[in-house]
């Protein structure tokens, strides 16, 4: 049985205050067992989060980290070892945001991600199509091309330490939701590809559903036998509808 994981990606949002007022209310939260939690806060506030969710079950993830695994004379990036020492658990790597308007290919990404995981930080490999590529019916292909770029680097056997996170584009910030039967298609079609090269490291890794995920879809599309729990952007700047999702998470 794979244990759900909700994680809230901030994005470039936040402010000391804002921050503060946001653990404020997710320390308050009632958070279902059985459920992973966590939050990705920009980096500047990631001990802030961190200090103020000590001893509420939320742990702290990055939004990003170096292709250079160590601490070095790369300005402006962080090291995973950095957010790892920061008392990070996890980190997204290859969000779409990253690939389309930073022009992050699958061979940074890959290096992202070996870079996470030699630092012990678990990466949340972020993949899905555009709205182009989903109109033409490229949906699986592409993923599978994206997933397939880090297993071609790394083995299969990356993902048993990893999380997937399936987040259609023309999803993300727009309201529009893939529909539970859509989504569960493609998460049926990355369990597939990867059971292809190990059934093991197939059936324990978790896929997350992404993109305009509220608390009103959450239980539907966390339902679906492939979807795991939720990677959860706009929803997750207020604590109550966070929490709503986390609970259906654990319903
Ligand atoms: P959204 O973002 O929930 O605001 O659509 C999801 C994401 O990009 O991770």
């Amino acid at each position: 049985m794979r244990r759900p994981l909700v994680a809230g990606n901030w994005k470039m949002h936040g402010t000391t205050a804002s921050v503060s007022e946001l653990i404020k209310g997710l320390r308050l939260l009632a958070l279902p067992g059985g459920v992973d939690v966590a939050v990705m806060p920009p980096c500047l506030y990631i001990s802030q989060a961190i200090a103020g969710l000590a001893g509420k079950n939320v742990a702290v993830g990055a939004q990003d980290c170096a292709v250079e695994p160590m601490q070095g004379a790369l300005t402006g990036e962080i090291a995973a070892s950095q957010l790892a020492d920061a008392g990070c658990r996890y980190v997204l790597v290859g969000h779409s945001e990253r690939r389309l308007l930073l022009g992050e290919g699958d061979g940074v990404i890959s290096r992202k991600f070996a870079a996470a995981q030699s630092c012990g930080l678990i990466p949340v490999l972020c993949v899905g199509e555009t709205r182009e590529q989903y109109e033409a019916g490229e949906t699986v292909a592409v993923v599978m091309r994206q997933i397939g770029a880090v297993i071609e680097a790394l083995g299969v056997g990356a993902f048993a330490k990893a999380v997937i996170a399936y987040e259609p584009v023309w999803a993300i910030g727009t309201g529009l939701t893939a529909t539970p039967k859509q989504a569960q298609q493609v998460h049926g079609a990355i369990r597939a590809q990867l059971a292809a090269e190990n059934a093991v490291v197939a059936e324990g890794v978790r896929i997350l559903y992404g993109g305009s995920v509220k608390a009103a879809s959450a239980a539907e599309l966390f339902g679906m036998p492939d979807i795991d729990g939720g990677l959860i952007g706009g929803a997750s700047l207020n604590a109550d509808e966070f929490g709503a999702i986390c609970r259906a998470a654990g319903s």
